[in-house]
């Protein structure tokens, strides 16, 4: 009924246009309404030729004084120039019929391709956008809801987020084992993975979760300090994860803080191409910095880069500063992993506690995908989440 209502009335408002601005109504009309289309416009042929009888027969009674109406109509081929004389003289409803008959079939061969051409030819894309104007407008609140585009999880206390990601690590890992596939992690240091490595640990020695078909790659390394500096990665590794489970020795890798310049970019292709040899990262885990980084990745990190020497930022220098007593002793540079290197891992999960971390966690989930927070390419990752406190979730309420 809605559809013959919508035709009706397209039918009777357009007699009174010029035919092409009739055609482009009646089509607009009917794409936007998007009722039952061949009803509508059945419709609009019926109710288009009885409107402008209406109307003829109408101007024969008042003549020129709706001859400005008429003059727009869409049988302006029958002259009704002055004295109407077509109608004056010659009224004959077999003419009349034969015009009407003519103008139907012709708005008929015409208005049916172009509204054919509407439903079948416009992207599917434009239709969305039609739907989207249709839908009924919410009641605008004051109170907006950030928009996540990273799936985070928000849980009670870190505790609860570690035991989760250690559970879903022992899974893969056993899931590999059962078909005699090796898993790949990726590892981040620093403090927001302690206590998932000692959630691992605790899966190792009370669960029997094996590592000896793990392979490790770790995110970054400071350049400038050995393997046995208190600070350097490979030591926080072995100090929290690595001393404390059965993982190969071999299988453990980390980039190197003390290649000479020249060697950097051969190390750093050599690590890519071992993740590639080892089958990709599985799983890799990440921590994010006060500046977004997420490795090493400072702002102005492309989206695409891979492993290479890396300038840091003051921030993060500063961060560091109270584990190496001062920010002197803060090493300038650093090997990490690329943005493109972490997005290529097929699972991510980003980990961050406490209020210090509420504004960039905000930042990377729910603002722009840019090169300042590199954190924020992970919306751009299929199968990456967010692993947070509530303090760490504070500017997302
Ligand atoms: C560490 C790393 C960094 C840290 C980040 C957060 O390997 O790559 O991106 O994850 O600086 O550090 P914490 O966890 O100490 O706040």
């Amino acid at each position: 009924m809605r559809s013959v209502a919508v035709g009706l009335s397209i039918g009777l408002f357009c007699a009174m246009l010029p035919i092409p601005l009739q055609m482009l109504i009646a089509a607009v009309c009917c794409f936007i309404g998007r009722g039952n289309i061949p009803i509508a416009i059945a419709a609009c042929w019926v109710s288009n030729p009885f409107t402008q009888i209406l109307l003829m027969l109408f101007q024969e009674r008042v003549g020129a004084k709706i001859r400005g109406i008429l003059d727009l109509g869409w049988l302006d081929f029958i002259d009704i120039d002055g004295t109407v004389p077509f109608i004056k003289e010659d009224l004959n409803l077999a003419n009349f019929a034969v015009g009407v008959g003519a103008t139907a079939f012709f708005l008929g061969i015409i208005a049916y391709p172009i509204i054919f051409c509407f439903y079948t030819i416009v992207p599917k894309k434009y239709l969305q956008g039609v739907a989207i104007l249709k839908r009924k407008i919410p009641v605008i609140s004051l109170t907006t809801t950030p928009m996540k585009k990273i799936p985070t999880e928000v849980f009670e206390d870190k505790q609860a987020a570690v035991n989760k990601l250690a559970a879903e690590t022992a899974e893969l890992i056993r899931s590999n084992d059962a078909v005699a596939k090796i898993t790949v992690l990726g590892l981040a240091t620093g403090s927001s993975p302690i206590d998932y490595y000692k959630s691992l640990i605790h899966l190792h020695n009370t669960d029997g979760l094996s590592f000896q078909n793990v392979i490790t790659f770790n995110l970054d390394e400071y350049a400038g300090l050995d393997r046995e500096h208190p600070e350097s990665y490979w030591h926080f590794m072995h100090q929290n994860l690595f001393n404390h489970i059965d993982i190969k020795p071999e299988n453990i890798n980390l980039p190197s803080g003390m290649i000479g310049e020249a060697e950097i970019p051969s190390h750093c292709a050599q690590y890519e191409q071992d993740i590639k040899d080892a089958g990709g990262i599985d799983l890799q885990i990440l921590g994010i910095g006060r500046t977004g980084h997420i490795g090493f990745n400072e702002p102005g990190s492309p989206k695409d880069s891979l492993t290479r020497a890396i300038e840091l930022n003051p921030i993060t220098r500063e961060d560091a500063a109270p584990s190496f007593g001062g920010i002197d002793k803060v090493p300038t540079t650093a090997i990490t992993m690329g943005c493109g290197t972490i997005l290529a891992a097929k699972r991510i999960v980003l980990m961050a506690w406490g209020t210090g971390k509420a504004p960039i966690v905000n930042e990377a989930v729910t603002g722009p995908v840019n090169d300042i927070v590199s954190a924020s390419y992970l919306q751009d990752h299929p199968n990456a989440s967010f692993y947070i406190d509530k303090q760490a979730a504070g500017d997302l309420e």
